[in-house]
């Protein structure tokens, strides 16, 4: 299969409407609480993407069944801590920063020593922020500079604890969670906002948490040893993949898009509220709530006007996956745009700041960074002409993604490396584009020579 894909061509007006694959967060949370209750549970419209793949390899691996139906999977749970791996195992979590990070706060209270490792990119990225966490628990933990390989040996002491969590990351507030569930009493955790799918699903459990919020942070209290049930849970979309088709159309003349049944959690619409400041026209219809999510169809059109944006660093949380895409919008925009605080930006799959500022300057874009802040000088009548390689981005499917919705509204020829890397998070992202008439090459003699 050809690893490169060729983008020569603007996409045409469109008026669709699209689906979706299922929300990633979910997916991984509800596959691994699954694994720690009691009974079989039953997901469906579960992402079929490869970091939910092998978070269900993975607790196979550590000794918890389960089965793919036509409709949904089964996942045969045991309750608390009865994961039953052999001693000494390897477990991958590829290329997924949440399953990793995830996965080894469920193991805090194994009995046997496990080793975790992951793909290049996830090799780089730091797991002190939940091994520091974890270790107060009171699991044995031990790594090489606090990168992977991470080992683990559970402590069948486990205490609760006290937690700050003060970066605004809910892979970390969720790792402390998931501890939480294994140690007797109240772990009280204070997060700096961040996405709240796993409370949500703690009170859908009858898990004993109480979160009390202000307006940076959340309070949370949970009381563990809960034994819960097995449940039925149905994905919704995935606000993040929508977003690279919300920002398509809003880049695209004539345009119209629909996305059916996407989850739009407060804590994860950022990039609909930066857009909206930037004069963009998207509204949510359908609005229901499931299960303590709030979902929606998302309708988008063609933007003519963009506003620049001065924006406020306390959307940057509910918007961190899709910060890159405001920046190309900005880049459109009639004026001077700034981001502020977008240090952990570059904790993601690839250097994702220093990435998107290489890139956007690649496309003659002016960008002044200050540390972990950046101005975009918009140009509206932005319209490209020479040749584009995008390389070396770690095989991140976001920056993969952010360069075929840069190639579809920009010009210009464009070759972008790295097509596999989709499969991490939207395996169907390629396809779709197609349906919406997008004219991708997997071939270089079909397009004028890069
Ligand atoms: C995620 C949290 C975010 C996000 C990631 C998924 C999650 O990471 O970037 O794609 O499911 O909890 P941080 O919490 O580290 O910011």
């Amino acid at each position: 299969m050809p690893k490169n894909i060729y983008i020569n061509k603007k996409i045409a007006p469109f008026n669709k409407t699209i689906q979706v694959t299922s929300d990633k967060s979910l997916s991984i949370r509800t596959v691994l609480l699954a694994s720690q209750a009691v009974g079989t549970s039953k997901i469906s419209n579960l992402l079929e993407s490869e970091d939910v793949l092998n978070a269900l390899k993975m607790i196979k691996k550590l000794g918890i069944n389960y089965k793919k139906t036509k409709n949904f999977y089964e996942i045969f749970g045991f309750g608390l801590n009865s994961f039953n791996p052999r001693n000494n195992i390897v477990i991958n979590a590829g290329n997924s920063g949440t399953l990793g990070r995830l996965i080894l706060s469920l193991l805090i209270k194994t009995n046997k020593k496990i080793k975790l490792i992951g793909d290049k990119s996830l090799s780089k990225r730091d797991f002190s922020r939940v091994t520091k966490p974890l270790k107060l628990f009171g699991a044995n933990i031990k790594s090489k500079k606090n990168f992977l390989p991470v080992s683990i040996l559970g402590n069948e002491f486990i205490r609760p604890i006290n937690y700050l969590e003060n970066i605004g990351s809910a892979q970390v507030k969720t790792a402390c969670c998931f501890a939480a569930l294994h140690a007797p009493g109240s772990t009280f955790i204070k997060a700096r906002k961040s996405r709240n799918h796993t409370e949500l699903l703690f009170k859908y459990l009858n898990i004993p948490i109480k979160v009390k919020s202000n307006k940076n942070f959340d309070l949370i209290e949970i009381k563990g040893l809960h034994q819960y049930n097995a449940f039925n849970y149905s994905i919704p979309g995935d606000i993040s993949s929508g977003a690279f088709f919300i920002v398509l159309t809003v880049l695209s003349k004539n345009s119209k898009i629909i996305i059916r049944n996407v989850n739009i959690n407060e804590s994860r619409i950022g990039l609909i509220k930066i857009l909206k400041m930037m004069k963009c026209k998207i509204n949510f219809k359908n609005k229901r709530i499931y299960k303590g999510e709030k979902t929606a169809d998302i309708f988008v059109k063609s933007s003519k006007i963009l506003k620049p944006i001065n924006c406020p660093s306390n959307l940057n949380s509910s918007a961190i996956d899709e910060l890159i895409l405001c920046f190309l919008v900005a880049a459109k925009a009639e004026g001077v745009s700034t981001f502020k605080d977008l240090g952990e930006l570059n904790k993601k799959e690839s250097p994702r700041l220093n990435i998107s500022i290489k890139l956007l300057r690649m496309m003659g874009i002016k960008v002044i960074r200050k540390g972990n802040n950046i101005k975009i000088y918009g140009k509206p009548k932005l319209d490209l002409k020479g040749n584009y390689h995008v390389k070396n981005f770690l095989k991140d499917h976001r920056i993969f993604m952010f360069s075929c919705v840069a190639a579809l509204t920009l010009n210009g020829n464009w070759l972008i490396e790295d097509k596999e890397s989709i499969n991490t998070s939207f395996p169907k992202f390629l396809n779709i584009l197609k349906s919406l008439g997008a004219n991708i090459n997997w071939k270089k003699e079909k397009i004028l020579l890069l």
